[in-house]
């Protein structure tokens, strides 16, 4: 007799264990999704419920990401779900941030049980649904991914998310049992983290824009956090990021005029990756109480300590550590950026 190469009950529990660092890479994944569908505004939505053990606590119960763009038809919401299944798998479908078909089961199970998928072409009224449950699929009582069919949104996203319209998607977490936060607060702050960096680019040049929202799913009309995601540049040269003041409105580096190009290969092939250099501005050095070097001398001795292994070591290129090393490690107020 033969038997299945993937027994899907028992696979789905050791692939739960794919490498997502936190919630906020795992969300960053259906983003990505979005983002490549075309929308231009994305929310994520944390519900959060009433816990009464010792004393009341809000702990994160439900998470949600909505956008407004492509929406997907029944036989692409089917693949969706499907892991290594998709529309970006040959070269030619490759033109964002898709490829491998995995991204949204496999950083949804990093984070919870199940997830559910609303999708839509012709309206918000005519919604596509199905999921993924990994009780039932553990216990063999789902054995595939069900046929998308009408089902309607539940009523508190349709309350809480604002982007409706005539296509998009709604991807919903629940029995969330792995997120290393428990409550939205921390999970809009360090997804905001995450996400304006990826995003930066497309952030400031209004391409899309990203709402972060709390609520308590008992009462969804109020909302109890509301933010959009500013962009989080590296290299700090961006104005209006995420920066503490003064520097949330002006970079609070500078362009260093330096552009450096190795060569290094990977799987087989040569590639030129473009490094390019900011350094701090005067102000930003200075501790604003004392006047001396400040903290963030410090954290880039440190970002400075490990880049030397990490990108100098591993890419084998010493004499620009060299020539860096004369230039600034006493000046150690540098970043510097991949491109
Ligand atoms: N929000 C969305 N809007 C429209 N289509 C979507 C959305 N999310 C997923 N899809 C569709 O589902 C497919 C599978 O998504 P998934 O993230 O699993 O893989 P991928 O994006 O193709 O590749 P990767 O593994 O690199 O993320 C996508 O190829 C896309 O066709
Ligand atoms: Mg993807």
């Amino acid at each position: 007799m033969t038997i299945e190469i993937v027994p899907a009950h028992l696979a789905v529990q050791a692939m739960r264990d794919n490498g997502y660092k936190n919630a906020a890479y795992a969300l960053a994944e259906l983003m990505d999704n979005s983002i490549q569908a075309g929308a231009t505004q994305v929310e994520l939505l944390c519900a959060e419920r009433e816990i009464i053990d010792q004393r009341r606590r809000m702990r994160i119960d439900e998470i949600a990401v909505l956008d407004n763009g492509s929406g997907m038809n029944a036989d692409v919401l089917k693949k969706a779900l499907q892991f290594g299944n998709g529309t970006h798998l040959t070269a030619d479908q490759q033109t964002g941030m898709g490829r491998f078909g995995m991204g949204l089961p496999s950083a949804s199970i990093s984070q919870c049980k199940r997830v559910d998928v609303w999708s839509w072409q012709n309206g918000d009224r005519s919604a596509l649904h199905t999921y993924l449950d990994l009780d039932k699929i553990t216990s063999q009582e789902q054995r595939g991914i069900p046929e998308p069919a009408p089902q309607d949104i539940p009523d508190i996203w349709r309350k809480v998310g604002t982007s409706w319209g005539k296509t998009g998607t709604l991807v919903v977490w629940s029995k969330i049992d792995r997120a290393m936060w428990r409550t939205a607060q921390a999970i809009i702050t360090n997804s905001e983290f995450i996400i304006g960096r990826m995003y930066r680019k497309f952030i400031v040049d209004g391409t899309v824009s990203i709402r972060l929202a709390s609520f308590n799913i008992d009462q969804p009309r109020v909302i109890t956090k509301e933010q959009w995601a500013k962009p989080n540049d590296p290299s700090y040269l961006m104005a209006h990021t995420s920066c503490p003041a003064p520097f949330d409105a002006t970079p609070m580096f500078d362009k260093w005029d330096i552009e450096w190009q190795p060569e290094i290969l990977f799987e087989g092939k040569k590639h030129t990756v473009t490094v390019r250099f900011s350094l701090a501005k005067k102000d930003a050095r200075k501790d604003s109480s004392t006047g001396e070097p400040g903290r963030l001398a410090h954290s880039v001795r440190c970002c400075l300590r490990s880049l030397h292994y990490n990108m100098f070591c591993r890419l084998k290129v010493p004499c620009i550590m060299t020539h860096l090393r004369a230039v600034s490690y006493r000046v150690v107020w540098w970043r510097l950026n991949r491109v």
